[in-house]
């Protein structure tokens, strides 16, 4: 059983992620539409946030309380580079942080999480495989829910790949321009084979601010 998941992203109204102040206020306010049981976050996402730049720190990280109904974090991060764990923990949103690795993640690395205490989950070869990784978050951790946390380049890979149930996407009354292609579905271009993925209107609403929310169900 795979769960079913959520992206929910803010965007101009010219259809960027970047270059803009997004309203965190109500972005993360509309989170708890879905009680996602794991946040699953890019590592590219996680390097850009703020805890960023915390030290990273092998001591062992608290195994949580049997009774903490808040979500799993579970990082995509086959190469090794997010180390910030104990800060993303401390920010309070998450109950505990899960690394999801590959065959060819750096020893160095796994070294790092089994010190910390930090479980690890590994599916694929080089990249993580996803649908895998979906799969044991479900059988291991019980995940029902997934909310996915990032940019465009995750995303993405999740849309191809089949494995979006739902689009959330918070449009901001505010227009960005430019050349580089930053929109939350980045993907090589479709063939003259491919179609665009059909997506049905769940609802579309104003939420304060000029902000438009429009969530799409997949599949
Ligand atoms: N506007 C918004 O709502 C919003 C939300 C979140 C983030 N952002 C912004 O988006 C930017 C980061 O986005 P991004 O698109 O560069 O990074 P990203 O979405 O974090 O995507 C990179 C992640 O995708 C994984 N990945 C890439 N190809 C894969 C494949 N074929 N199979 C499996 N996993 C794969 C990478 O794994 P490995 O590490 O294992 O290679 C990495 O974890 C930041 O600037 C952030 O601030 C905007």
């Amino acid at each position: 059983m795979l769960p079913r998941v959520i992206i929910h992203t803010a965007v101009s109204a010219d259809g960027r992620i970047d270059g803009f102040t997004p309203d965190l206020g109500t972005f993360y306010g509309l989170v708890a539409t879905w009680k996602e049981d794991v946040t699953l976050a890019g590592s590219d996402t996680l390097l850009a946030a703020a805890q960023a730049d915390a030290p990273a720190t092998e001591e062992p990280l608290p195994a949580p309380d049997p009774g903490d109904t808040r979500p799993l974090l579970a990082i995509v991060d086959s190469r090794g580079r997010v180390h910030t764990h104990a800060a993303l923990l401390a920010a309070g949103y998450w109950r505990q942080t899960i690394a999801l690795c590959s065959q060819t993640t750096p020893a160095r690395h796994m070294a790092y999480l089994a010190k910390a205490g930090i479980p690890a989950l590994v599916a694929g070869q080089k990249q993580v495989d996803l649908k895998a990784a979906l799969a044991q978050l479900a059988a291991q951790y019980g995940a029902r829910v997934v909310r996915v946390e990032s940019g465009g380049v995750l995303s993405g890979v999740l849309l191809r790949a089949g494995l979006v149930s739902e689009v959330s996407v918070l449009v901001h009354p505010v227009l960005v321009g430019g050349s580089s292609a930053r929109s939350f579905y980045r993907a090589a271009d479709l063939g003259a084979a491919d179609s665009p993925i059909a997506a049905r209107l769940i609802s579309a609403e104003s939420v304060g601010a000029g902000i438009v929310w429009l969530r799409y169900a997949l599949g």
